[in-house]
Parts: structure tokens; C-alpha cells; sequence
């Protein structure tokens, strides 16, 4: 079983990045985000299988063959990870024909996380229009976010930033779970980045990426991936900050804005990537002034495959 402390008795420090502190109005979301908790504390995305393997593989000791049984005994896991497997996610030079290949091609560490990334997208597959939408998005973001990072050369961000985009919008799809149509019209309203957030703090006190990294936390998913969803709409947590883990955040706010320029009918005016590629994310990233423009055709590819892919 997934345990734990309870993250609303977690200090709010632990989700933000060293050094950042909670401004005074994010403790007062934090207040009303913990009287909201309760609403979520029966929603368990996990089924048993993801869990046992989940905790098998934090194992010092775990054997690749036993990981390759238990992925095999639920046929569904089993062909989403051969799917991710052969994806452009992991570069599949040559198609991954076994559960065993598909082990050593993505990693057993992050299989488990991406395991539990996965089945937390398929927890969320009655939800309707909305709730589609913030799923297709959340897959493509991750799927830009993993391009990006890999193209930049930084190896080390590209693991965090799949799960982060999968799971960055998170927030959204747990409060529609509610049933809270109100919440529904709110994201209706306007689908562009950076927006609902500030809606949901007017309205909820607290928003979804918040929302999102404590119930992250509570469902013992591993930092700092609850700490890079905390933070994806807080500008101000990685400026002037290195590290793997504000790499991620300005990776994910990047392709955050990304996958919703490639969802419009029509391609962005050059001077747009432009300038989004100068934007203090993108600087942060390593971009140059023409990354976005020269890597437009393959963000594209990758974000429509994983949209298909975790449908
Ligand atoms: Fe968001
Ligand atoms: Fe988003």
C-alpha cells in the first residue's frame, strides 16, 4: 500500500525549490488547500501491481527477471511499456520486441515511475471533454518536454520532465473528479498556459499545481517530481537557479506553452518562438534564438505520438 505522512502537515518549504520561500498568500492557499484534501483522500490511481513493483524496484537488490514477471502479469501495463518503449520517447532505433528488451531500454528505475505516471493517466480515462483535454495535453507536454531536454543535451532532465508532464496538470484533472462543475466551466473558459491558475487561486484559494505536488507527495510519488509539479506556475522558483531540478521546471513551463501553440489551428509566427525562446525559461534551458523555430517539426511528431499513445 501506498502510505505516508500526510502532506498537508508537510511544511510548505519542502515544496519549494532551496532557497524560494512561500510568499504569505501561498500559506494562505496552502490553509485552504489542506480544508480541500479530504475530497481527494479516497482517489488511489494506483492498482496493486503498479505499487508492488513500485516498491520491488526500490529494492537494492531487485532482479530484472522478477521485474519482467510481475510487468507481465498485467497484460494492460505490459503493452503500454512496450508502446513507451518503442516510442520516439526512447529513440527506438530498432523495435523493442520483448517486456525484457523494453526493461533494459527504459531504465528499471524509471520504469517504476513511469509506471505509476501511466497508470495514474488511465485512473483519469471517464472524464469527459474537459478532463480529455487536460489528459492529450498533459501527454503532449511531457512528450515536448522529453524532446527538448534530450535535444539540449541534458540527460539528466529528460526522465523528470516525462513524468512531470504527465503528471503537471494532475491538479485539474483531480478537481474535475470531484464533480465540481463550476471548476469544469472555469477551465473551459480558456485553454492557454499560464491562466487557470490564477482563476483557480481566486476562486479555490489555492490552485492545481499546488494541489498537484501535495497529492503527489501524499501518494509517495519520489522528489523531486511533487516539487517540479508544485512549482511549474511559479516563474520566481527557478530564477537565478541551477540544477537539475530548476532545469526541469523551466523545460516544463517551455513545452507547457508549446503544446498548446501546436494545438491551434494554425503554426505560430516565427518572432512568437522567437520570443519564447529568449523567454527567461528558455534562456535558462540553453535555448538560442532559433531552437524552437528549428525544432518545431520534431516537437510536433513527438507530441502527436504520445497523444495517441497514453489515450
Ligand atoms: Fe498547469
Ligand atoms: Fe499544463
Amino acid at each position: 500500500m501506498l502510505t505516508g505522512e500526510r502532506s498537508q502537515d508537510r511544511p510548505l518549504e519542502e515544496l519549494w525549490l532551496d532557497g524560494a520561500m512561500p510568499t504569505d498568500g501561498d500559506r494562505a492557499a496552502a490553509r485552504s488547500l489542506a480544508a480541500r484534501m479530504g475530497e481527494f483522500e479516497g482517489l488511489r490511481p494506483f492498482p496493486a501491481v503498479v505499487q508492488e513493483l513500485v516498491e520491488y524496484i526500490g529494492r537494492p537488490d531487485f532482479n530484472l527477471d522478477k521485474v519482467r514477471q510481475m510487468i507481465e502479469s498485467d497484460p494492460a501495463l505490459a503493452s503500454r511499456i512496450m508502446r513507451v518503449a518503442n516510442s520516439v520517447a526512447f529513440r527506438a532505433y530498432e523495435p523493442c520486441t520483448s517486456v525484457a528488451k523494453a526493461i533494459v531500454r527504459i531504465g528499471a528505475t524509471n520504469l517504476g515511475q513511469l509506471s505509476m505516471a501511466m497508470a495514474a493517466m488511465t485512473f483519469f480515462k471517464d472524464l469527459g471533454g474537459v478532463g480529455m483535454r487536460v489528459r492529450d495535453h498533459s501527454a503532449g507536454t511531457a512528450a515536448v518536454a522529453r524532446e527538448l531536454a534530450f535535444r539540449m543535451g541534458l540527460s539528466a532532465v529528460s526522465s523528470k520532465v516525462l513524468l512531470a508532464g504527465l503528471l503537471h496538470d494532475v491538479g485539474k484533472l483531480l478537481m474535475i473528479q470531484t464533480g465540481d462543475r463550476d471548476y469544469a466551466r472555469l477551465l473551459n473558459q480558456d485553454f492557454s498556459p499560464n491562466t487557470a491558475h490564477k482563476r483557480e487561486v481566486q476562486r479555490l484559494g489555492f490552485d492545481h499545481a499546488m494541489l498537484g505536488g501535495h497529492v503527489l507527495a501524499r501518494w509517495n510519488l519520489p522528489e523531486p517530481l511533487p516539487q517540479i509539479v508544485a512549482c511549474h506556475h511559479q516563474p520566481q522558483a527557478t530564477q537565478g537557479k541551477a540544477g537539475v531540478v530548476s532545469m526541469a521546471i523551466s523545460t516544463l513551463r517551455l513545452a507547457d506553452t508549446i503544446d498548446w501553440l501546436l494545438a491551434q489551428p494554425q503554426d505560430p509566427d516565427p518572432t512568437v518562438l522567437k520570443k519564447l525562446a529568449l523567454s527567461p525559461d528558455g534562456v535558462h534551458a540553453g535555448f538560442g534564438e532559433d531552437t524552437l523555430i528549428d525544432l518545431w517539426e520534431d516537437l510536433r511528431t513527438a507530441r502527436a505520438e504520445a497523444r495517441s499513445l497514453f489515450r
